[in-house]
């Protein structure tokens, strides 16, 4: 199977595994416990059916929305996603250029394998900084201090993560950061030598986020121990409510499951919130993102920008959160598949290909602009 082979979601899915270690790519593959929300995650969009109008003149279609105070050119945003240079050598560099070639927005983790301000400088769309809370205060002072002096746009604090899912793929293969090359890890080096050897021959591992706060020297870890030993789990409203007042600009929470909490953050000052579990990776059995939706849209929605992601496969699925009343749409292991699979040309090719079925089912709707999706187009069954 090759690039050009690879037409969907479940191809890039496919190339991505000939091409990785297993550990890496069940790390990016799997969800916590039974993987019941991870799965659900994209079989709720099933649950509903859009309702195409016709004849409505659909020659034009804009794609564009606004969110976070940024224009997209596209309804979809790279989600952030820690380790990209572990998946292929070249990393957030791929994710950051392609979501810049296609304007839109792409996110930066506190575990980015290239640093924040490196990519706020070289490439020119709007860029997220996702923060994790961190017990080092200092840390997280510094952290978004780094964050305003590269004029980052958006600020992304993830809740959801305030200790480490139940990854048992990842116990199964002893995936760690750094990447061990133990016994094991010299037979995946073995069976996949393209990756090994541009894992080797390339810049060394590093999370410049973290560097100079934490000793990554002192042995691996798995992900699990850094959310529990160095994420504050104490953290709480004011907590947040202080960092918002310190960012004094845009700043939403991502993993937001409650109207209850979706009130709370615009209580606290936030614009934005991200309804997510984490792709199905945190608590597992917890309900779908999209089964969420709309009571959230429904209680916040005019107060504040409501994001989505968790299971977005298709353009359809896109469709379908936009009607609900996303104001744009993140996705994680649909780019990070391609990028595992062929670097920046495979990103580019996830958001080509997703750009495309978005504009053909906007106007299989008969719709020109996202504005004209709403849930009167969707019948659940
Ligand atoms: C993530 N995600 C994530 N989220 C976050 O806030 N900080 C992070 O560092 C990461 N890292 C990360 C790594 C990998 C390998 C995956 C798959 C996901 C979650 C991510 O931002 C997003 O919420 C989900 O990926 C969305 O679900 P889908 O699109 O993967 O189904
Ligand atoms: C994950 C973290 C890093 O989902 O957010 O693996």
């Amino acid at each position: 199977m090759r690039l050009s082979h690879c037409h969907n979601f479940h191809d890039f899915r496919t190339l991505a595994r000939k091409r990785l270690p297993g550990p890496i790519f069940n790390y990016i593959d799997g969800g916590a416990d039974d993987e019941v929300t991870l799965r659900r995650n994209s079989e709720a969009f099933n649950q509903c059916d859009l309702v195409p109008r016709v004849l409505t003149g659909v020659k034009d279609i804009d794609l564009r929305v606004e969110v976070m105070g940024q224009t997209l050119e596209l309804p979809i945003y790279c989600s952030p996603t820690a380790l990209q240079r572990l998946f292929h050598h070249q990393g957030e560099r791929a994710v950051a250029a392609s979501a810049a070639k296609f304007g839109t927005m792409f996110g930066v983790s506190s575990l980015g394998t290239v640093s924040m301000e490196e990519i706020a400088k070289q490439y020119d769309t709007p860029q997220i900084y996702q923060f994790y809370f961190h017990k080092d205060r200092g840390l997280n002072r510094a952290m978004m201090e780094r964050a305003k002096a590269s004029k980052i746009e958006v600020m992304m604090l993830t809740v959801d993560s305030i200790t480490g899912g139940n990854r048992e793929r990842d116990l199964r293969t002893g995936f760690s950061i750094p990447f061990k090359l133990n016994l094991s890890g010299l037979w995946q080096f073995a069976t996949k030598p393209m990756w090994g050897i541009n894992y080797l021959t390339h810049e060394k591992f590093s999370l410049p986020q973290l560097d100079e706060h934490v000793d990554m020297g002192g042995g691996a870890s798995s992900i699990g121990d850094y959310f529990t030993n160095m994420l504050d789990p104490s953290m709480n409203w004011d907590d947040v409510a202080e960092m918002v007042k310190f960012w004094d600009g845009q700043f939403c929470l991502k993993g937001i499951m409650s109207v209850e909490d979706a009130l709370k953050a615009v209580d606290i000052g936030c614009t934005g919130i991200v309804i997510s579990n984490h792709g199905g990776r945190q608590l597992d059995g917890s309900r779908s993102s999209f089964d969420h939706l709309a009571e959230i849209v429904e209680a916040v929605g005019d107060k504040i920008d409501v994001m989505f992601d968790s299971g977005v496969q298709r353009g359809t699925h896109v469709l379908k959160a936009l009607s609900l009343g996303a104001k744009a749409v993140g996705v994680g292991r649909l780019y990070l598949y391609a990028l595992a699979a062929a670097g920046q040309g495979g990103v580019e090719r996830a958001l080509q290909l997703m750009k495309a079925e978005i504009e053909r089912d906007m106007r299989l709707m008969g719709c020109s602009s996202v504005a004209e999706l709403s849930k009167h187009n969707l019948r659940f069954r």
